[in-house]
């Protein structure tokens, strides 16, 4: 089952016009932080531009009633924060260690700029806490290209990152469930996460930025008072990481093969040509129904759509939590985030990852359990053609979509190139996954590319 009807448009959703003209998000971004500094409204953030739009334009005065996320940019520091000045005090935070309980964890021991902010190895999860031995439940994602995820919607997303008028299924949000709408709220999980760098908390975050080398380049940054009022602080810190992560040389220089291809400045060899075609060909991979991969009105493409689906990735048994057999992690619907418990049909959902630099990782799906890219598009083509191959057998019996309790596997999709059942041919010979791979290839940005083809060590 699908929670979009597969004839229906799966749009991108976008706050800024990226490609080309990638920095006009900072811009934006820089723009508000300076004008609502000093009268108070509250801006939106860049994935709400189009709420914001609609607002300005209409002629009714009307009290401006502000997106709740965008309160965040309301307060005003003592001193107005250049960008140059956020950009760098976020990126010492984001390589700081002393931010986290056990001293030795910084944002970037998981998301590693070698690895486009991706992991640097292929453990499924990563052990954080106190004393770096408490696994997480997920794979670590890459933040390159997620300048632009919009706020999360149950319902669909219109190529402008507004509600569509038809109901299009859910999309946006940070992380695999969607459950932090900005860059800012996220970057509080990691910081206080038990299973992270589990500070007690927000107050002993600050305390630990007030001891930081940098402390006097954040005063005069945001004001000599900043660390007097500690919401205030955390705000700093929050604002921060959020503009560094609105980098583009660091994470969206759109300088793939692939970019320079959309630009016109290169051609793909044939197989990758060839396997652009598979890409987009509804009877072949169908990838860019959920991956898109066209520039869509002057926006480069982020090969994703940001919606969510259920693709029934095997369980993975490495993961400690998962040696209870009656725990699932069920995305939408659990147990990460809690308000949707109540949605049967979210569960096993989970939203879809950029492929930008994706040959650079050796864990894939929320749950890293596969470690070989031609692994994972093997399972597109066989998840129900050969399910004996992906998934446990209890009882003799194979156990299809094991990381699903039975009551859900319903919810799982079953769109091309995923509808093939068993004795039907293949979406996908092995020539023409062989020329995919070569495609996938050509997604890798140039800084990333000599470095991108690691080797995938067991866990
Ligand atoms: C212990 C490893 C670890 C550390 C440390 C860590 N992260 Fe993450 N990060 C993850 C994992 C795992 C996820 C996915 C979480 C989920 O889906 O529930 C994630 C998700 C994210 C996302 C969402 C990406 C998306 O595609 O929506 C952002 C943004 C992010 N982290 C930023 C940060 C920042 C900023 C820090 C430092 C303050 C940080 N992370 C520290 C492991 C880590
Ligand atoms: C129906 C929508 C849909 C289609 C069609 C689709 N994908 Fe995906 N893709 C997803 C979702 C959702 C996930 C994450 C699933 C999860 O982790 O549970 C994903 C994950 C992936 C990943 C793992 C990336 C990572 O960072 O872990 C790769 C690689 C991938 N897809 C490639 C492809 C290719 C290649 C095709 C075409 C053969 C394709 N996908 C078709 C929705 C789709």
């Amino acid at each position: 089952m699908t929670h979009r009807s597969s004839s229906c448009d799966r749009r991108q959703a976008h706050g800024c016009r990226p490609g080309v003209i990638g920095p006009r998000c900072v811009t934006v971004l820089l723009a508000l932080i300076v004008s609502f500094s000093t009268d108070g409204r509250t801006p939106p953030t860049t994935a709400q531009t189009a709420p914001s739009r609609s607002a300005a334009s209409s002629n009714t005065p009307s009290a401006p009633t502000a997106p709740a996320a965008s309160a965040f940019y309301a307060d005003s520091f003592s001193t107005v924060p250049s960008l140059p000045a956020m950009t760098a005090l976020g990126r010492a935070l984001f390589f700081d260690p002393a931010l986290s309980a056990s001293g030795r964890m910084a944002c970037a021991t998981c998301h590693d700029p070698r690895f486009a902010y991706g992991p640097a190895d292929s453990k499924p999860v990563a052990n954080g806490g106190a004393g770096l031995k408490d696994p997480g439940l997920r794979a670590i994602p890459s933040l390159r290209y997620t300048q632009n995820v919009p706020p999360f919607t149950e319902r669909g997303l219109d190529a402008e990152g507004a509600l569509g008028s038809a109901d299009q299924g859910p999309a946006g949000g940070r992380t695999w469930d969607g459950r932090a709408n900005s860059a800012h709220d996220q970057a509080l999980l990691p910081l206080l996460s038990s299973f992270e760098m589990a500070n007690p908390s927000a107050d002993s975050v600050i305390a630990r930025v007030e001891r930081a080398s940098y402390a006097a380049t954040f005063r005069a940054t945001f004001g000599s008072d900043v660390f007097a009022d500690r919401a205030r602080a955390l705000k700093a810190v929050l604002l921060a990481l959020e503009v560094f992560q609105q980098s583009p040389a660091d994470f969206y220089p759109y300088s793939s093969r692939y970019d320079q291809w959309l630009r016109g400045r290169i051609q793909l060899n044939a197989q990758e040509q060839r396997g652009l075609v598979l890409f987009t060909a509804p009877d072949k991979g169908n990838c860019a129904q959920c991956h898109p991969s066209q520039i869509r009105r002057g926006s480069f493409p982020q090969f994703t759509d940001f919606g969510f689906n259920a693709l029934g990735v095997p369980r993975n048994r490495l993961i400690p939590a998962n040696s209870n057999a009656n725990f699932y992690d069920l995305g939408l619907c659990g147990p990460e985030r809690t308000d949707l418990m109540q949605h049967p049909e979210f569960c096993g959902l989970f939203r879809t990852p950029t492929l930008r630099n994706v040959a650079v990782r050796c864990v894939f799906f929320h749950n890293g359990t596969l470690h070989n890219l031609r692994e994972v598009l093997e399972f597109y083509v066989e998840r129900d053609l050969k399910p004996e191959r992906w998934y446990s057998a209890s009882n003799g019996r194979t156990q299809i979509y094991d990381d699903l309790p039975e009551r859900y596997r319903g919810n799982v999709d079953h769109e091309p190139p995923l509808n093939r059942m068993p004795g039907d041919q293949p979406a996908l010979s092995g020539a023409e996954i062989d020329d995919l791979l070569a495609f996938l290839q050509t997604l890798t940005d140039a800084d990333l590319a000599a470095g991108a083809t690691p080797a995938c060590r067991k866990p």
